[in-house]
């Protein structure tokens, strides 16, 4: 029987509950996948949490995972069974099995493993997005990238550095610093016990940074905004410490003619067209040998709610995953 990692009420880990589900043979254009890998995500924690709304409750955690097609529903012609696949898709991830859309899905190349296709839909599609079409980083573009040593981060700062970037990153250990500056970072800052907005001007000698990527929100606003030089873009795409407040758009005026954006993997995907020149890109990028996926962790699906501890007291670095 299938298993799944549900929540019932939105709340604190414990709200991760592990118990069989009834799966109904797939739809029309649907795909039924045993899932190998699962990608574990901060957005997991956000819908969890009910920072982020979940269209109705139960819903099974998970945003992205790989794994092999066991049947198809009726007019699904691009997908058979034994196809080895991956996928990014608002919930339903953390399960043992599982009907999906056929238009979410991506074969996976011989040589991805299903572990780097469960952190490659997620995690790298929206690296390759931030990099590749929010802002297009260019060699000499100096960039900012909070959270340098985390699951995007360690994958944002080898492809920054491979893009030719300038790459500074901000990390909370030490620990965490070693491993961003082995996976691309020219600079890193410790934003704990350091200022970071001074040291970027140190760093950059006054000149600032073309783009900031900034997953941490709360705690870094607005001192993100001071690293940007004029006309610069500040890229927020994430609150893992919490949502940025309300500001004034005069700010970004008084910053020096700054952009903003707010952006979400969805609305780069919605075409399938465009997730399939990420995957491509992607994919290209990990068999070239300029990506290499951290997956510096891995769970039972059974213990997901450990999981999410992990990630939420900073414990993870790079990607993790959960085995189901
Ligand atoms: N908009 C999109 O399309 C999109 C898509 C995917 C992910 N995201 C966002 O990208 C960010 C990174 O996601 P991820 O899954 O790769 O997570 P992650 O970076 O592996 O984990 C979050 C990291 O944020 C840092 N952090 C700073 N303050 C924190 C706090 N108060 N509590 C917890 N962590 C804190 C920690 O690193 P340090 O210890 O080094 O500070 C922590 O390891 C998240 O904000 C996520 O929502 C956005």
């Amino acid at each position: 029987m299938a298993k799944a990692v549900r929540v019932h009420q939105v709340g604190g880990p414990e709200a991760l509950v592990y118990e069989s589900i009834d799966l109904r043979p797939p739809g029309a254009g649907e795909v039924h996948i045993r899932q190998h890998a699962v990608g574990l995500n901060f957005i997991d924690v956000y819908y969890r949490t009910g920072l982020y709304k979940a269209p109705s409750l139960p819903f099974i955690a998970g945003n992205e995972a790989a794994g092999e097609v066991v049947a198809v529903g009726p007019g699904v012609t691009e997908f058979h069974p034994g196809d080895r696949v991956a996928y990014y898709a608002n919930l339903g991830g953390y399960a043992t099995e599982r009907n999906i859309a056929a238009d979410k899905l991506v074969k996976l190349p011989d040589h991805i493993t299903y572990e780097q296709g469960a952190v490659l839909m997620l995690k790298g599609l929206t690296v390759w997005y931030l990099l590749h079409k929010t802002f297009k980083v260019e060699p000499g573009h100096r960039v900012l990238i909070h959270a340098a040593a985390g699951g995007i981060g360690l994958i944002a700062c080898q492809w920054a550095k491979a893009l030719g970037a300038h790459v500074i990153g901000t990390v909370g250990s030490k620990a965490k610093a070693d491993l961003a500056l082995a996976n691309g970072c020219d600079h890193v800052i410790l934003y704990n016990e350091e200022n970071f907005v001074e040291r970027v001007k140190q760093i950059s000698r006054n000149e600032l940074c073309d783009v900031v990527y900034d997953g941490v929100g709360k705690t870094t606003f607005p001192g993100s905004l001071s690293c940007l030089k004029p006309r610069g873009l500040f890229v927020s795409f994430g609150n893992a410490s919490g949502p940025v407040p309300p500001f004034a758009l005069t700010e970004l005026n008084n910053h020096g003619s700054l952009f903003a954006t707010r952006p979400k993997l969805n609305d780069y995907v919605a075409k399938r067209a465009d997730l399939i020149e990420g995957a491509d890109t992607l994919f290209a990028a990990v068999l070239g040998g300029k990506l290499h996926l951290p997956i510096n962790h891995a769970y039972a699906l059974k213990d997901a709610a450990q999981a999410h501890i992990d990630l939420e007291s900073r414990k993870t670095t790079g990607a993790s995953i959960l085995k189901p």
